[in-house]
């Protein structure tokens, strides 16, 4: 595949084949990754790769905390809630995913049942917990790189025929993380990835979000033109 088409043609995952994912497969998208630029080449990035039972437990934590209500327990800084053009953004993209799989606005339990989807990592076969070391905590610049070696990995992924799904669902339950991916003591939990072959027939997966134009994102600085 030609660098163009992975681009341009890789969208989040958000429905799977139960079909395995072979380790050695894994090994070769990480190391696709890794080549990612890093802050003074720290590569604070490491990775926790989960499937089978682990992966299940962790499915099933995330799911009763949520409905118990537990609250959200990340290990990075997190803002307030969008508003203005981010929540619209936001907006959108739900409505264009909810429209895909036809979930009306005020069907409470589907929307509900989606939500749950996230905290059980959509299902998917393999899930990639991000996590960086936490002696470099409070920088900016490692959840910074650790954004830069995700991309790299999901387009990775893309340009083998897999899908994937970078999320903060995965990870809004962190203690349950921790527990059952035997995430190590000087590592932050950071973000998760789902992962495995897209499921043709789950129409969320056709959905190509918007983004603003090249015009809007850039200022142009000491060009003539
Ligand atoms: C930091 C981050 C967190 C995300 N969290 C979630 C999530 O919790 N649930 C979800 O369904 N998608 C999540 N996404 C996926 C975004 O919704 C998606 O990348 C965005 O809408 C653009 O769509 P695309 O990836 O299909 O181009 C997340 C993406 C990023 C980069």
């Amino acid at each position: 595949m030609q660098f163009d088409d992975v681009i341009l043609g890789r969208r989040s995952i958000r429905g799977y084949k139960p079909d395995p994912v072979s380790k050695g497969l894994i090994e070769e998208i990480i190391a696709l990754a890794m080549p990612a630029p890093s802050s003074m080449n720290t590569q604070p990035w490491n990775f926790y790769v989960i499937t089978g039972e682990p992966l299940n437990r962790i499915r099933a934590g995330n799911t009763e905390r949520m409905v118990a209500g537990v609250p959200q327990s990340r290990e990075f800084r997190t803002g307030p809630g969008f508003v203005g053009k981010h929540r619209d953004r936001q907006v959108a993209v739900a409505k264009q995913l909810f429209g895909a799989i036809g979930i009306a606005r005020d069907d409470k339990e589907m929307r509900q049942d989606w939500v749950m989807r996230g905290f059980r990592q959509f299902d998917a076969p393999v899930c990639v917990i991000v996590t960086f070391d936490r002696v470099l905590d409070g920088a900016a610049d490692a959840p910074f790189d650790c954004g830069a070696v995700a991309t790299a990995l999901i387009n990775a992924a893309w340009s083998r025929g897999l899908g994937a799904v970078i999320n903060s669902q995965g990870i809004m339950q962190s203690p349950v993380v921790r527990e059952h991916a035997g995430i190590a003591d000087d590592q932050v939990i950071m973000k998760s990835i789902a992962l495995g072959w897209p499921d043709e027939n789950f129409p969320a997966n056709a959905v190509v979000s918007e983004r603003k134009s090249v015009d809007e994102a850039t200022v142009f600085v000491g060009f003539d033109e």
